[in-house]
């Protein structure tokens, strides 16, 4: 049998862990020929694939990217493209399919399943947004990184009894946000589930100057200000002058520097939450969903995703595992919310 490995969407920490949990379970358990394609679903598209061996697997565990590299192509974008993939996986002798990635990566690979190719997913994403899964592997990566900055900020502005925001990632969900803030004791979290009130951050902020201490906000790159999404969704760029997507924490730390007369300083810690080593956590369960992923195929059960649930892992539909985004519950926001100021 020759099963195919793909890694989709933007890179997290643990990919590695998955492929090499694939080949090690794939090759030694069952004799199968692991096939890597290149840059997601580009690689089948084009036919770009080598096999992956149990020495390429050898040194990649604690290894942060993907060795397969990754893309976010959409071959249902493509003209044709659904039919080149099934064309390419018909030429090289592919099986089954693995396909490791995020919501968009996984609806690919639900539609490829109706139409008669055999895939099953892995869940990926720092974000840790989708429904299906309790947690997906690069979350807790992305936590212990915004929150080991969030640790070195807060010297630093107590030093120069600054305002420190600093902006993580999360458009629309705010694990990230919410996790690293309440970790690294922020005074503030704001979240793209609950727009947020500009003169709350600040009375919350003058409070904290007013105790002597620097106030640390943790912002998700998504958080809004109250009426912005109404203002971004009436598709006018410059909302509020300088509101966008991915702007929040620059101009929040502006706003506070000019409500507030102290100084300020932004940190978007960006793509640095993405890279590097993955913890303990995630190079398990990456190593786990990918051992089930393994187990699926050889059931021949494909149009599944492997999931978390509690301490199991689990198999749950594909439709089912793109069908909803899990975002921060407001209860859960409410408990952070002790916190502030
Ligand atoms: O979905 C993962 C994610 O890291 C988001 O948190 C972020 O908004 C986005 O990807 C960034 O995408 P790109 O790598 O294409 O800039």
């Amino acid at each position: 049998m020759r099963v195919g490995v793909l890694t989709g969407g933007g890179d997290c920490p643990g990919l590695n862990a998955v492929i090499r949990a694939v080949v090690r379970k794939g090759i030694e358990g069952h004799g199968w020929e692991i096939v890597g394609f290149r840059n997601g679903w580009k690689g089948p598209l084009e036919g770009i694939s080598r096999p992956v061996g149990l020495d390429d697997v050898e040194d990649i565990l604690t290894r942060g990217g993907t060795i397969l590299g990754s893309s976010r192509t959409n071959p249902y974008k493509v003209e044709g493209g659904a039919e080149r993939i099934k064309a390419v996986l018909a030429e090289q002798g592919i099986d089954a399919l693995i396909a490791i990635g995020g919501e968009d990566t996984l609806g690919v690979a639900k539609r490829l399943t109706d139409d008669g190719v055999g895939v099953v997913g892995v869940p990926k994403t720092i974000d840790n947004d989708l429904g299906a899964t309790d947690y997906t592997f690069g979350f807790d990566t992305a936590v212990h990184i915004a929150t080991e900055a969030i640790d070195r900020l807060r010297t630093t502005a107590e030093s120069h009894h600054r305002a420190l925001v600093v902006e993580v990632m999360g458009r629309h969900a705010g694990w990230i946000a919410l996790h690293s803030g309440l970790a690294g004791g922020a005074n503030v979290i704001l979240v793209p589930e609950r727009e947020f009130s500009v003169d709350k951050v600040i009375e919350w902020v003058q409070r904290r100057f007013e105790r002597q201490y620097a106030p640390i906000i943790v912002v998700a790159e998504g958080a809004l200000p109250e009426g912005g999404a109404e203002v971004l969704a009436s598709g006018e760029k410059d909302a509020f002058g300088h509101v966008r997507l991915g702007g929040i924490g620059t101009w929040l730390a502006e706003e506070i520097a000019e409500k507030t007369g102290k100084e300020s300083r932004a940190v978007v810690l960006g793509h640095t939450q993405r890279g590097g080593v993955p913890t303990a956590y995630d190079r398990v369960l990456a190593t786990r969903f990918g051992l089930h992923a393994v187990d699926a195929v050889a059931d021949s059960d494909f149009g599944v995703m492997v999931a978390l649930r509690g301490t199991d892992i689990v198999r749950v539909k594909l439709a089912e595992a793109t069908a909803e985004l899990k975002t921060v519950p407001l209860e859960r926001y409410a408990e952070a919310e002790v916190f502030f100021g």
